[in-house]
């Protein structure tokens, strides 16, 4: 009674406020015996917090709660003005509250390239990811894409919880056994903005995105797919026999952190064991990112969140996702090029890059090399009309829309910027050719006397090297959420992936305005890196079902590649190919085959990343935010989680050598005894020492610990340096490879 007269008292002195979406997180252990399930009462804490509409006779609409989540995470979704609110944090069982905020969004042969094959390795052992369930969180599905055919695909698991939920051009028969599950969750959009008409209000995708991210991970065998002539061939995803289900969360009306919970709540609820989400949260804390919260949940339920790092390219400590507790991916090139290939009168002939979408003819036409406008960048352009003009010097963006503009009917462009190979869009008839090839070609047009060229389209061609380089816009790390564990994880294909879109929609356009509309398209990304891993866990989880997701994740770590196809190191295209550091690429290139056998994993349990959490400077109810139950325990709180990979921040306030020890812990998932030994990269200005430095394992599943120091001595004005420990069994073939970097602290949030 004393509480309601508190209650009354703080109505009557309230203006009415603002209604905004709120995600509140409440502690359930708090839920009165009385309530038959949590929605009885999140339904009666907004009655109470809705008296004051009552008391007041204010106008506004009753609260009312937009999602009850209860599996990945526990509380609810409500709009509220900041006085209810305030009424509502004094309620008992609550843990903490955020506004809703807005996520950002960010084929045929890249299987081959990761070394995914019928024969032997993954893909076999896995049965192509039979028995997995892959929920995707993103822009919705094309549910008549050749991709989610279920042609050779058995019953549906009957584990299964999850619905295909009718809607606006969906109904329920869209579903088969590949696509065995579509939701859509817009409860958040439209508080946002309560006059809004969803302009499709079911699963269907209206953006290509889903649709593309989905068939990347689990698409069906399409023959003959292609993107406009170029990348042809049969079509799959990295696990062509595993279950999709669709959660949709971005509409074109918006997108939400509220409907983004929902959709990760109702996977984890509906039985996935692997969800994929290119999407994040940026410039958020642990403890109010609605990725780093669900994914706790669902990474307790054995489910691993697979997620991209994000697109905002070299500033280090940008990344997204750098949750400890989930699978971070940074984007790669694979060994892939789209071709022009230009013949010179002089019967030379040079492959170049071009992604121009038409067969176009571009015979013996002239070739024209002028110095004073080969930089097109000039309006005087307009008065060439006849030949294939050279462009040189010059941002290849802004001379192919200048010589669009244009009435040249081709180009050449002498040209070896890295985002010309990532960018999906080739709206004029051209090729770019490199530096070296450029002087041959303008050394031809200057000495012959009547100078011509062809170029013909749609061309491409595998096993170009190097490859992979780290993309230009994968978001480097540390993770500002917590730079202590070293984020991004793993790097996989993101530039130029083949998969399914919607074809009601133009993927390219070619000048002038013309759309073209295609089953497939050629997209770049991190979005596009995240479901390669996402489909790689899912076949390694139906490889190992006994895996944790700690395991899964440290087997993908500790297999990955660092060099290229040239036996290389791998380079970095953002950095002006420098050799590429762990903060841009993690461990390297996912490496399928290698990571079924790893020998020996990294694994961890829900306790310690609690133990980790508690060493973070959380507050109590931070930590519960995360937790959900309020029975953690801090009594080993430790900052040492036992990850695949090392990382040691140092401040430029410490002139003295840094010193850090961790301590890791590896199973022996080989089969049988077996004797490690230690292979070492030292990073520079930097000694590393190990204890033991060979470990002796008795038996399948036996764990040993060891001890790594790190001391740097290097001079802390930024420099990041970097080397690897590598547990290597001779016998038994294994390498287990952890990176170990020195790098400089970061701003967190
Ligand atoms: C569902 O939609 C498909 C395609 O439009 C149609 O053929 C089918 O009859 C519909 N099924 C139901 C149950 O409405
Ligand atoms: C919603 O529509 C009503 C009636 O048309 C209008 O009074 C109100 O201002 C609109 N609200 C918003 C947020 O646009
Ligand atoms: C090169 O272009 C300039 C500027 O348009 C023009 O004045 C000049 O005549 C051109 N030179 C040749 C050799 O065509
Ligand atoms: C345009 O091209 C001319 C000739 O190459 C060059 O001098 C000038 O700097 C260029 N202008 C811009 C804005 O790039
Ligand atoms: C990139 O590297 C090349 C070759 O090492 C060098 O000539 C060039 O100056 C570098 N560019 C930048 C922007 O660092
Ligand atoms: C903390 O560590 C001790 C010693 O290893 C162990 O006995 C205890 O169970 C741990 N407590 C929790 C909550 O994990
Ligand atoms: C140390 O870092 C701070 C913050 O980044 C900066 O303001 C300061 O100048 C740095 N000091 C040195 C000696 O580099
Ligand atoms: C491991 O080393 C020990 C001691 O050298 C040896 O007795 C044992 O046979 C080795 N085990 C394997 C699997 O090689
Ligand atoms: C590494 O060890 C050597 C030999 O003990 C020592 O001289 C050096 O100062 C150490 N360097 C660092 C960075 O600790
Ligand atoms: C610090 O180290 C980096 C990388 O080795 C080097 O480029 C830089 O010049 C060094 N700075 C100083 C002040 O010694």
């Amino acid at each position: 009674m004393g509480f309601l007269l508190f209650l009354l008292f703080l109505l009557a002195n309230s203006a009415s406020g603002k209604r905004t979406t709120y995600i509140i997180h409440m502690d359930k252990s708090f839920m009165p015996k009385a309530f038959t399930s949590h929605e009885q009462w999140h339904s009666s804490i907004l009655e109470t917090v809705n008296l004051k509409d009552t008391a007041s006779k204010s106008s506004t609409k009753p609260t009312r709660i937009l999602y009850s989540y209860d599996n990945a995470f526990h509380g609810f979704s409500a709009v509220m003005s900041e006085d209810e609110l305030k009424v509502l944090e004094k309620l008992p069982g609550f843990v903490s509250v955020y506004a809703d905020k807005m996520v950002t969004l960010d084929t045929t042969h890249t299987f081959e390239f990761l070394g995914l094959n019928p024969e032997s390795g993954l893909w076999p052992a896995s049965h192509y990811g039979e028995d997995v369930i892959v929920g995707v969180i993103d822009t919705g599905v094309w549910p008549e894409s050749r991709s989610y055919k279920d042609d050779g695909m058995t019953e549906i698991p009957s584990r299964w919880k999850g619905i295909c939920e009718p809607g606006q051009d969906f109904n329920a028969s869209m579903c088969n056994n590949k696509l065995i599950g579509v939701r859509y969750f817009n409860k958040g959009v439209k508080a946002a903005n309560p006059n809004i008409t969803i302009s499709m209000n079911s699963g269907r995708d209206t953006q290509g995105h889903g649709t593309h991210t989905s068939s990347t991970v689990g698409g069906n065998y399409v023959e003959g797919a292609s993107f406009f002539g170029y990348a042809t061939g049969t079509a799959r995803g990295v696990a062509p026999r595993a279950r999709l289900a669709m959660y949709k969360v971005i509409f074109d009306e918006g997108r939400f952190a509220s409907d983004v919970l929902a959709g990760m709540d109702q996977a984890v609820a509906d039985g996935v064991d692997v969800i994929s989400i290119s999407m994040g949260f940026d410039n958020v804390p642990l403890y109010e990112d609605p990725i780093a919260i669900a994914s706790f949940g669902a990474m307790e339920k054995g489910v691993l969140v697979s997620a991209s790092a994000g697109n905002a390219g070299v500033t280090p400590g940008i990344l997204h996702n750098g949750i400890p507790w989930l699978l971070t991916t940074a984007a790669g090139s694979i060994d892939r090029i789209h071709s022009g290939k230009l013949t010179l009168g002089n019967g030379q002939v040079i492959t170049g890059w071009s992604m121009y979408p038409v067969s176009a003819l571009v015979n013996d036409f002239p070739l024209i090399y002028n110095e004073s406008i080969s930089s097109c960048n000039s309006t005087s352009l307009s008065s060439f009309n006849f030949g294939i003009i050279i462009c040189e010097n010059g941002n290849f963006l802004d001379q192919i829309n200048t010589i669009a503009e244009s009435s040249a009917p081709a180009a050449i462009y002498i040209s070896d910027d890295p985002r010309i190979f990532q960018r999906e869009e080739f709206a004029y008839p051209g090729v770019v050719i490199s530096p070296e090839d450029g002087a041959a070609v303008i050394s031809y047009a200057k000495s012959s006397a009547n100078p011509v060229a062809s170029i013909s389209f749609q061309q491409t061609f595998v096993r170009s090297t190097p490859a992979p380089v780290v993309a230009t816009y994968t978001s480097r790390g540390p993770s500002p959420s917590y730079p202590g564990i070293l984020k991004p994880d793993i790097m996989a294909p993101g530039s130029l992936v083949l998969a399914s879109w919607i074809p009601n929609s133009y993927t390219v356009s070619i000048y002038p305005d013309i759309g073209l509309s295609s089953e497939f398209a050629m997209i770049s990304g991190t979005s596009m890196a995240c479901p390669h891993s996402s489909g790689i866990a899912a076949l390694l989880k139906g490889a190992h079902p006994e895996w944790s997701p700690a395991a899964i994740r440290s087997a993908m770590i500790t297999g990955a590649i660092n060099i290229d196809n040239t036996n290389s190191p791998i380079k970095d295209s953002g950095l002006n190919y420098s050799i590429a550091t762990p903060l841009a690429m993690g461990a390297g290139l996912v490496n399928p085959n290698f990571a079924l056998n790893p020998g020996l994993i990294y694994d961890a349990t829900p306790q310690d990343y609690i133990n980790l959490l508690c060493a973070m400077k959380f507050t109590h109810k931070q930590i519960l935010t995360i937790t959900r139950s309020s029975t953690y325990t801090c009594q080993n709180a430790s900052s040492d989680l036992n990850y695949p990979s090392f990382i040691a921040p140092y401040t430029n306030e410490t002139t003295a050598t840094l010193s850090q020890k961790f301590v890791r812990t590896v199973t022996n998932v080989g089969n049988g005894p077996a004797n490690y030994s230690i292979n070492m990269v030292v990073p520079s200005n930097t000694n590393i020492s190990v204890y033991p430095s060979r470990l002796s394992f008795s038996s399948k599943y036996e764990k040993l610990s060891y001890t790594l120091t790190i001391e740097y001595s290097g001079n802390k004005t930024g420099e990041v340096v970097f080397g690897s420990l590598t547990w290597v069994d001779v016998i038994g073939l294994h390498a287990v490879t952890s990176s170990i970097v020195v790098a400089p602290m970061i701003r967190t949030w």
